[in-house]
C-alpha cells in the first residue's frame, strides 16, 4: 500500500508557506501484530500544529524535519491485525498529514457512524470540545450571572466554551473576526453579545458589551484582544489560557515598552487566577464525563457545532495557511477520500 504524506521541508519562519513542506508518496510496511492499515477520510487540521513546526521549547517534541506532520484523523481500518478493530471500521486515529498510515490499534477509538457524523471526533466531541469543557468548568468555573469572554468564538473550543458558559447561567461574550462570524456568534451559538476583533472601536464595544465587567475570559489568543480585556476584569476574574493564536506567527515579541510589571500588578491587585493548562492534563479523570455529557447537549440542542470542509489533501497546507489568520469558518477539516 503506498501512502501519499506531506512532511516537513524545513521549519517556518513566520507565516508557514508552501516551501516549508514536501509532498511524497511512500510504500507503507504491512501491518504487525497489535496494527492496523489505516485511509484518512477526513484530516483534522489545529492551531496546535504551528508549534510542532517550530523547534522552541513546548509540551511537545517538535515534528522532525523530513517527518510526517502530525495530526488526528477519521481513518476507515483497511487491515487489522488484533480483533479489537475490524476491517471497514471507522477510527479516530493519529496518523497525521497522509493518505494511508500503519498504526498501533491501542491508540485508535472506535466511532459509530450511527450515532454523530464521524467528523464530530475532530471537533466537538473530539480534542477541541474537551479542551473548551475541562478547561471552562475545571479553571473558568462560571457562575450564573457572571460574565464569560471568549474569542476565536465561531471556533470548536470557542463556540463550545460559549454554549457551555450559557448551560451554567453565564452570561457569554463572543470575540470573533468579520461580521460574517459575529452573525453566526449571536445566530448560531446563541452567544449574548458578538463583537468583531477587527473593528476599529473594539474595545468601546467591548466595554459596552460587558456593563457588569469580566469574571472569566477563556484566553484563546492574546494579542490585541487580551489588552481589550485586561481592564475590564473583575476582582477574582479566572483566566484559563487555552492558546494564544495571535502571537503563534510572530518572530519576535511586540515592540513597546515592558507591560509586565502592569499585568502583575493588575494579577495581584485584582486577585486574578491565571491558569495555563493543556487539555491532555484533565483527559484521565474528565473524559469519560465529556463523553456522556457532550452528546446530550449535542442531541437536545443546547450545543451546536460548525465545521468548515475543505475538499481533497492537495489543499492541506493553503488550508492551515487560512486557519492562523481566521479563513476557517468552524472545525477545520481537510476531506481526504469517501
Ligand atoms: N490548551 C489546549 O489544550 C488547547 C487545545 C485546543 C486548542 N487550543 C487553542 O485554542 C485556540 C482555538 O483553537 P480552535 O481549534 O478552536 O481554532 P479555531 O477557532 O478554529 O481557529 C483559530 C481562530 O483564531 C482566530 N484568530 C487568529 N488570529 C487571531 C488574532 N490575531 N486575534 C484574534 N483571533 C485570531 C481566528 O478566528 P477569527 O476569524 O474569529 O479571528 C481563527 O479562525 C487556539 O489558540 C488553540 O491553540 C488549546
Amino acid at each position: 500500500m503506498k501512502s501519499t504524506r506531506i512532511v516537513l521541508a524545513s521549519r517556518p519562519t513566520g507565516t508557514p508557506e508552501p516551501e516549508n513542506f514536501r509532498t511524497e508518496t511512500v510504500e507503507l510496511p504491512a501491518p504487525g501484530e497489535g496494527e492496523a492499515l489505516l485511509e484518512t477520510l477526513y484530516l483534522s487540521l489545529d492551531p496546535y500544529m504551528r508549534g510542532r513546526m517550530s523547534d522552541a521549547p513546548s509540551y511537545s517534541p517538535p515534528v522532525a524535519i523530513g517527518g510526517t506532520m502530525v495530526g488526528a484523523t477519521v481513518s476507515r481500518v483497511l487491515e487489522s491485525r488484533d480483533a479489537a478493530v475490524r476491517s471497514g471500521d471507522i477510527v479516530l486515529g493519529y496518523g497525521g498529514w497522509q493518505t494511508h498510515s500503519v498504526e498501533p490499534i491501542r491508540q485508535l477509538r472506535r466511532l459509530d457512524p450511527a450515532a454523530a457524523p464521524v467528523t464530530t471526533a475532530l471537533g466537538v466531541l473530539g480534542m477541541p470540545g474537551f479542551t473548551a469543557y475541562s478547561g471552562l468548568l475545571t479553571i473558568g468555573r462560571p457562575k450564573s450571572g457572571e460574565t464569560v469572554v471568549v474569542a476565536a468564538a465561531t471556533g470548536p473550543v470557542g463556540s463550545a466554551v460559549g454554549q457551555i458558559a450559557k448551560i451554567q447561567g453565564a452570561r457569554a461574550v463572543g470575540i470573533a473576526g468579520g461580521p460574517q462570524k459575529v452573525a453566526l456568534l449571536r445566530e448560531r451559538f446563541g452567544f449574548d453579545a458578538a463583537i468583531d476583533h477587527r473593528a476599529p472601536d473594539f474595545a468601546d464595544q467591548l466595554a459596552a458589551a460587558t456593563p457588569d465587567g469580566i469574571d472569566v475570559y477563556f484566553e484563546n489568543v492574546g494579542g490585541a484582544v487580551l489588552d481589550a480585556v485586561l481592564p475590564r476584569l473583575n476582582e477574582y476574574a479566572r483566566i484559563p489560557v487555552c492558546g494564544l493564536i495571535a502571537g503563534y506567527n510572530a518572530t519576535a515579541l511586540p515592540e513597546g515598552p515592558d507591560r509586565l510589571g502592569l499585568l502583575m500588578g493588575m494579577i495581584l491587585r485584582k486577585s486574578l487566577t491565571v491558569r495555563g493548562f493543556i487539555q491532555r492534563e484533565f483527559a484521565a479523570e474528565q473524559f469519560p464525563a465529556f463523553v456522556e455529557q457532550m452528546p446530550q447537549w449535542l442531541a437536545d440542542g443546547r450545543v451546536r457545532y460548525l465545521e468548515d470542509v475543505v475538499e481533497g489533501f492537495d489543499h492541506t497546507v493553503e488550508a492551515f495557511q487560512g486557519l492562523l489568520v481566521g479563513k476557517n469558518v468552524g472545525k477545520l477539516v481537510v476531506h481526504v477520500a469517501d
